[in-house]
């Protein structure tokens, strides 16, 4: 059992906080660079400070509850001394030939697959599928619901929204954000918005792709 600190204080911050008290855990407090967020209670425990304070503070792991991408991905190079507890909820469904990263959430409901690689800082949402040989990369989020068939890729930092599908073997481009409900079908381009069935994206001032 670990005394845990948890980064961030929003919502998702709550569900990291579930897995580590499911996880057989204990939460220390919650850690938030918002100085106005400090002494607030969230599920009853407390903000105690700043991220940079995580030594101070009687604890064994860190974890990220924070549900942004860009917002993971500046906290982890910002904070290379963290040893980031990897989240894995208990009612996860997770292969054993699955590889997942330091940092990363798997949360309640959640299926990966056998020789899925799941990178560091990744987000696996509630009841997401993440089927065989995927890579889902750094920073990424496959939201609650979403729904990946096997050999699809999600490069850095891409989100792939609440109850997406898609089609095997598609790449979703780095930093790339799908709308939720989208059917994935094709390649999505790095740092596009894409939404819809199929997933469309603008392409320029004369319409969608
Ligand atoms: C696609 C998305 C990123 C766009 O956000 P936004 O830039 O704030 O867009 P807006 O809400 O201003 O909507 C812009 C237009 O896109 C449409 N739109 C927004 N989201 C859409 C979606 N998922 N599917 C289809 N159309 C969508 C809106 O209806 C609106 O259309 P209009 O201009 O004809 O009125 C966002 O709506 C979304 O779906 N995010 C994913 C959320 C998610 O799943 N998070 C993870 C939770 S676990």
């Amino acid at each position: 059992m670990k005394r845990v600190l948890i980064v961030g204080s929003g919502g998702h911050a709550k569900v990291a906080a579930d897995i580590v008290l499911e996880m057989g855990h204990v939460v220390a407090g919650f850690l938030d660079d918002d100085p106005d967020r400090k002494g607030a209670k969230v599920l009853g425990f407390p903000v105690l400070g700043e991220i940079s304070e995580w030594a101070q503070h009687e604890a064994d792991a860190v974890a990220l509850g924070v549900g942004a991408n860009t917002a993971r991905h500046r906290i982890m190079l910002d904070h290379p001394s963290i040893p980031w507890l990897t989240l894995i909820h208990p009612r996860a469904t997770v292969s054993r030939f699955a590889q997942i990263g330091e940092g990363s959430m798997l949360a309640f409901g959640s299926c990966v697959g056998p020789d899925a690689v799941i990178g560091r800082g990744v987000i696996i949402n509630t009841c997401a599928s993440v089927d065989h040989d995927c890579r889902i990369h750094d920073f990424a989020h496959v939201a609650v619901g979403a729904t990946l068939a096997g050999t699809v890729t999600v490069e850095e930092g891409a989100l792939v929204g609440a109850g997406c599908s898609t089609r095997p073997g598609v790449t979703i481009g780095a930093w790339a954000a799908v709308g939720a409900g989208a059917a994935i079908v094709r390649d999505i381009p790095a740092g596009v918005t894409a939404v819809g069935v199929p997933a469309r994206w603008p392409k320029g001032p004369y319409g969608y792709s």
